[in-house]
């Protein structure tokens, strides 16, 4: 996140005696990326990061995959993923591989008992019912329908939903997620050709620095299982912090589309990146403009990736029987387009309310039977006249 942000109380210089009210000094971490090459951020505990009390069992949270080596187009009805009351527990991977896992949730409660990271990947979780506040050692934000949450690896947090009716849509990347390069400007910042900026983005506020030892469980994700630790410590006990690395918010309503005299390719579409897949967003607009463009896409060939496209609201103009929380999966190597009829049905409407989110991953997803289970198993046919 190319944006200097400040939280709290920090010493003028880095690296320097920063003492506490009691004349001890404070704890200063680094908080980066990419060995010492990336972004980040200097935090000031009170308390040592450090402090391990216990190292409790260890989960098997991998995916399995149950079609390892797919070749259907699928239609995954994602809101019959059943509510559970548990944060980790309600989140169900449904498409996956080396780079990128993709899940479903419909968290019921808040997660407050513990605290938990992601140690491996950053988290990209998108709000389709909810509202609520991140909680984080570097401070708060609160969310609703339509954001994106991006949670940098390693970022300690708790999440607190206002009520039981939650529906997320998340993407764990095990490779940094970041607004794309030609967006931004040498120096980062983003260029007015962007659909969004940096003004669109709602960063970490109302830091709170709990002074408290004790023994509070962190459950953290890595390599594949979820290991309970113990530490001694509030992990929220941060007074002040500066830098680039943190969590932040960005709403799919603030992104502007672009659009054309004839159709645009999703690219305009694009949202993030990462070395192993894109995320781009679907938002409301104006149709092409030329006098006899046809708005909706034509049949492609996405040879270099698997297009994961997750309904979130409005008509979606290409497809039939589509409804929200839907997901559509087209693999790589098999042509698709749009429904019959579609195409033809597209010509002269003025204007979309179509809200979308895509995942296009370089590299072939595999299926879980959490996907299976909620699989139409009769997409792959659809085009059928
Ligand atoms: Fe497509």
């Amino acid at each position: 996140m190319p944006l200097y942000h400040t939280l709290g109380k920090i010493p003028s210089k880095r690296h320097t005696v920063f003492k506490k009210e009691d004349g001890t000094l404070h704890y200063e971490q680094l908080f980066g990326t990419i060995g010492f090459d990336g972004m980040s951020s200097l935090m000031y505990h009170l308390h040592r990061p450090t402090m391990v009390k216990e190292v409790g069992e260890s989960i098997d949270v991998s995916p399995k995959a149950a079609v390892s080596h797919n070749i259907k187009s699928r239609l995954l009805k994602g809101f019959q993923v059943k509510p559970e009351d548990d944060y980790l527990e309600s989140r169900k991977t449904v498409l996956f591989n080396n780079d990128v896992h993709i899940g479903l949730a419909a968290p019921k409660k808040s997660l407050t008992d513990y605290f938990y990271k992601n140690a491996d990947a950053d988290e990209l979780l998108f709000v389709h019912k909810g509202t609520g506040t991140l909680k984080t050692m570097l401070g708060e934000i609160p969310f609703e329908y339509g954001d994106y949450i991006l949670i940098p690896r390693g970022i300690i947090y708790q999440i607190e939903f206002d009520t039981e009716d939650n529906r997320l849509f998340i993407t764990e990347s095990y490779h940094p997620i970041y607004t794309p390069k030609r967006y931004r400007n040498w120096f980062g910042q983003h260029l007015e050709h962007s659909p969004f900026c940096e003004r669109d983005f709602k960063l970490p506020r109302n830091l709170q620095t709990h002074d408290e030892k004790g023994e509070f469980l962190m459950k953290i994700k890595k390599q594949g299982r979820l290991h309970q630790l113990t530490y001694g410590s509030h992990p929220f006990d941060v007074v002040g912090w500066d830098g680039y690395n943190y969590p932040y918010v960005f709403s799919i309503h603030n992104f502007e589309p672009i659009t054309g005299r004839v159709h645009q390719p999703p690219p305009v579409h694009q949202t993030f990146e990462t070395s192993a897949f894109v995320v781009c967003s679907f938002v409301p607009r104006l149709y092409d403009y030329h006098p006899d463009s046809i708005p909706a896409p034509y049949n492609h060939s996405n040879i270099d990736s698997d297009e994961v496209l997750y309904y979130v609201d409005g008509d979606f103009m290409s497809r039939n029987n589509i409804d929200k929380g839907y997901i559509s999966l087209h693999p790589a190597g098999i042509p698709h387009g749009p429904h019959p009829g579609t195409y033809e049905a597209s010509i002269g409407k003025t204007k979309t309310e179509e809200l979308a989110v895509m995942v296009d991953t370089f590299k072939p997803l595999q299926v879980t039977q959490y996907a299976l289970d909620i699989d139409d198993g009769k997409y792959y046919q659809s085009w059928m006249e």
